[in-house]
């Protein structure tokens, strides 16, 4: 098929991408889709130049809907009043440029330095083992719900302050609040959205207070008592900016990480030789993370924008032009990696994949999704056998709408317990 027989948003796309991006590599690298306000950018080397260029390639623009930036006019006037009440979050790292941006990056830099991650191995095991624990006598499991997605939801729930007897509660309001980043919300949850919103900030913000009052070592104490650089010398973080990075720990470091681990588990469920090769042999796991990573990417594209007239790959782009980094397509780029829709869990240049980004931006909870993803599954392929589809449910489970993030929304499993 070619380019312009695919429509880049459609749900068929969405829900098998594949056939679109080897259009776009073989013929429009940088390619204007019909339709679509901006160009979407496909291969290794060009993600690559935009990335590493923030003067020329901004990552000031809002990656959500229209709706996010529609005129206040429109909104309900209660929602309107609940959105002036919401404390106001400025752009701190992921839509930030410089030199904002490497100001507030040093700050969270520290706290996900190595030291401290590394430090988290024992207790992302402990979290592991019991999710594990709570399932391991029913010989089957929803991979989704019942693993993947309490995973990192307790590791960042613990690191940004929550309580663990609060964390039923505290998931609630943060899906509310911030689930769904590219979705159109329905009217009626609007609202709840908002108020869920509020509630979150609030909470958030007395868990820092705590913080400043008796330190902790965790991320959140780095947030509240880090000096930030700025022309008028040093000042602590205010309560706006600590909420926009908390945020983005919670968009950026909870959904990316389920979807990895589902994701993973589908593709090993799917090449059982490739399972039988890592029980065989389990100090292939890290490599597997990242090959697991670079076939089925969670965060399969993001959005820079023009600050000036340029070119990239002979194609000109006007100042103001979005371009839409399709990171998903560079890791199946095959100038970069051969066979590219084969699962090699032994593949070499599998740590090169692009599913962090690279660059001044380069996903700073890195290192933590790798720990997550190597603990759970060395514990899953330890403590499990024989994993299988479960036959009573769809062998091929769909993947979230969205066009940011890539998920499985379910993957029914049947296992032996390992002996
Ligand atoms: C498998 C899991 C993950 C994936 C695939 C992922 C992916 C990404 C990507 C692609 C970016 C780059 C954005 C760009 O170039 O514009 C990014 C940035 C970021 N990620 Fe991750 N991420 C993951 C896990 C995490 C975790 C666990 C956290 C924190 C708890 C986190 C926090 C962030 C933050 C704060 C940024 C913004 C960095 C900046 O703009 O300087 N991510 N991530």
């Amino acid at each position: 098929m070619a380019v312009t027989d695919f429509h880049p948003l459609s749900p068929e796309t969405l829900e098998c991408p594949y056939p679109f991006y080897e259009a776009m590599h073989a013929e429009a690298p940088v390619h204007f889709a019909p339709g679509l306000p901006m160009a979407l950018v496909s291969t290794y080397d060009l993600i690559q130049e935009v990335v590493h260029n923030p003067a020329v390639y901004s990552s000031a623009i809002p990656t959500g809907p229209a709706d996010l930036v529609r005129a206040e006019e429109d909104l309900d006037p209660e929602l309107r009043e609940l959105r002036r009440e919401a404390l106001k979050m400025p752009a701190t790292l992921l839509s930030a440029d410089p030199p904002w941006h490497g100001r507030y990056r040093s700050i969270v830099n520290k706290a996900f330095a190595a030291r401290r991650v590394n430090g988290m191995e024992g207790y992302v095991r402990e979290i592991v083992t019991s999710v594990i624990d709570d399932f391991i006598d029913e010989g089957k499991v929803e991979m989704v719900s019942q693993f993947a997605d309490r995973l990192p939801l307790a590791v960042i729930a613990d690191q940004i302050g929550v309580p663990r007897a609060e964390l039923t509660e505290f998931k609630k309001r943060s899906d509310l609040a911030i689930g769904g980043i590219d979705t159109k919300v329905p009217p009626e949850l609007e609202l709840a959205k908002a108020r869920a919103g509020i509630d979150l900030q609030r909470y958030l913000i007395a868990r820092a207070e705590e913080r400043r009052r008796e330190p902790k070592d965790d991320m959140l104490t780095v947030l509240a008592t880090s000096m930030l650089e700025t022309d008028e010398g040093p000042r602590p973080l205010t309560d706006g900016e600590i909420l926009s990075i908390l945020q983005q720990f919670q968009v950026a470091g909870k959904e990316t990480t389920a979807h990895a681990i589902g994701m993973t588990m589908q593709l090993l469920v799917q090449h059982p030789d490739q399972m039988a090769r890592l029980k065989a042999d389990p100090s292939l796991i890290p490599n597997l993370i990242e090959e697991g990573l670079r076939m089925e990417t969670p965060v399969r594209a993001l959005f820079r924008v023009t600050t000036r007239d340029t070119e990239l790959g002979g194609v000109a782009l006007p100042q103001g032009t979005v371009l839409m980094l399709v990171f998903a397509a560079a890791n199946r780029d095959e100038k970069e990696f051969a066979c590219p829709a084969q699962f090699d869990v032994g593949r070499e240049n599998a740590k090169s994949q692009l599913a962090f980004s690279a660059g001044p931006h380069y996903c700073v909870g890195s290192a933590l999704a790798r720990l997550e993803l190597r603990v759970a599954f060395e514990e899953l392929l330890r403590r499990l056998d024989n994993v299988r589809l479960d036959p009573d449910h769809d062998p091929n489970p769909p993947h979230t709408a969205s066009y940011i993030l890539r998920g499985l929304t379910e993957l029914h499993l049947l296992f032996d317990k390992a002996s």
